[in-house]
């Protein structure tokens, strides 16, 4: 599978779109918000005693179409507005550059942003003069190569988007049974996806490092598990469901067994020792401690203008939280399944999913594992 022709998030506004089903990855977002304002800071005031920048470029990628884009824009706006408050400089132009692959719906997010900067709440958004002194561009291609020119960058971040693989690895055994690596996974099979999750980020490290500025700042999110193994029940939680309802459709004769056989998932939830050890080995960057937290799966339900960073409390139970997960993880491999197993079985695996979930799952599983890691470009 062509991952740069094919994956995005489901587009549009709708009941199936991202942009109505992303509040786990909002609240991940939201629980960041502090390492994100305090890069920001790092950055401003490392930048203090040389000519201070007239325009901080700041990229977003893998930012997808929905609030969760103009989230972290706003939250980037707002810390350097207030950084530069405290060192009484005047706030420099912000240029945003908004990435995700080709197929992302980008004209949502464009259509989203005359609304945010018209927005009389976004005052910093605007010079004395009235006119926006923040900009934003959009950006379309894989964040695994070149996207912008040599040192341009002044801070990068990620949200959920790095645990997506470049392509699927090439895999000499099936994983019968499952989509993603699990306890019953060959051993190859669990190497490959480390191995190409490995050439993935050392190469995204590799471009980034070119890209930014010496003293740059990235924060970068990502869907992880806590454990060293990656075979772990940990990955498995959100997966599992959704291998029963195929296999279960399989037994009907409504899937084929080779067609069941041959779908994994092109993505791989990383440790933080693998991720310290990657970063150490590309030699870039400089790395903050690593920040593991847990996403309650109720957060599905997050509204689009909920930003209270703490945890969940405002969610209320009146849908299973199987039907949530189901509709906020269709938002997100809709594509994929449709390109492996054809459109006719979306409705049916997805609503065998949600149910499965709210029979099986458990308080202690019903958690999305959250990595962030922080880091600066060397000097
Ligand atoms: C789960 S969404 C996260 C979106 C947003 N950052 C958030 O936190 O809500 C993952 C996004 O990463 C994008 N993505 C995955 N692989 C990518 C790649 N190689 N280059 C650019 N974007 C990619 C997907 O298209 C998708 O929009």
């Amino acid at each position: 599978m062509d991952m740069v022709k094919f994956f995005h998030m489901n587009g549009g506004i709708g009941d199936a779109s991202y942009s109505s089903n992303s509040g786990l990855q909002r609240t991940g977002i939201m629980k960041t918000k502090g390492i994100i304002e305090q890069a920001i800071s790092d950055l401003c005031h490392a930048r203090s005693n040389v000519n201070f920048p007239k325009t901080l470029v700041i990229a977003d990628l893998g930012c997808s179409s929905g609030p969760n884009t103009l989230l972290v824009g706003s939250m980037v706006i707002n810390a350097v507005t207030k950084t530069c408050l405290e060192m009484g400089l005047k706030s420099p132009d912000i240029q945003i550059n908004l990435n995700d692959l080709p197929t992302s719906d980008f004209n949502i997010v464009f259509i989203a942003l005359q609304e945010f900067q018209n927005n009389s709440t976004n005052d910093q958004l605007r010079d004395v003069h009235g006119q926006p002194a923040c900009y934003f561009t959009g950006v379309p291609g894989s964040f695994f190569g070149r996207l912008f020119p040599m040192k341009s960058l002044n801070f990068v971040h990620f949200s959920y988007s790095l645990q997506w693989l470049s392509q699927l690895p090439e895999l000499e055994e099936i994983n019968k049974g499952n989509i993603y690596l699990s306890c019953t996974t060959p051993e190859s099979v669990s190497r490959a996806y480390f191995e190409q999750f490995q050439t993935d980020f050392l190469g995204f490290l590799r471009c980034r490092s070119e890209e930014m500025m010496g003293g740059g700042r990235m924060v970068l999110t990502l869907a992880g598990r806590t454990t060293d193994d990656p075979r772990g029940e940990e990955s498995y939680h959100l997966w599992r469901p959704l291998a029963m309802a195929l296999q279960d459709m399989v037994f009907e004769g409504l899937v084929e067994e080779e067609k069941f056989d041959s779908f994994n998932l092109p993505q791989y939830t990383t440790s933080p020792t693998e991720i310290m050890n990657l970063v150490k080995t590309e030699g870039s960057f400089v790395l903050d401690p690593v920040e593991i937290f847990d996403v309650n799966w109720k957060a599905w339900k997050r509204e689009k203008n909920d930003n209270d960073a703490s945890e969940v409390k405002q969610l209320t139970e009146d849908y299973g939280v199987g039907h949530g997960v189901s509709k906020a993880i269709r938002a997100g491999i809709e594509p994929l399944v449709a390109n492996h197993f054809g459109e006719a079985i979306l409705d049916d695996v997805f609503e065998r999913y949600g149910q499965i979930i709210t029979a099986t799952s458990s308080k202690e599983t019903q958690k999305l594992v959250s990595i962030t890691i922080s880091l600066t470009r060397k000097m």
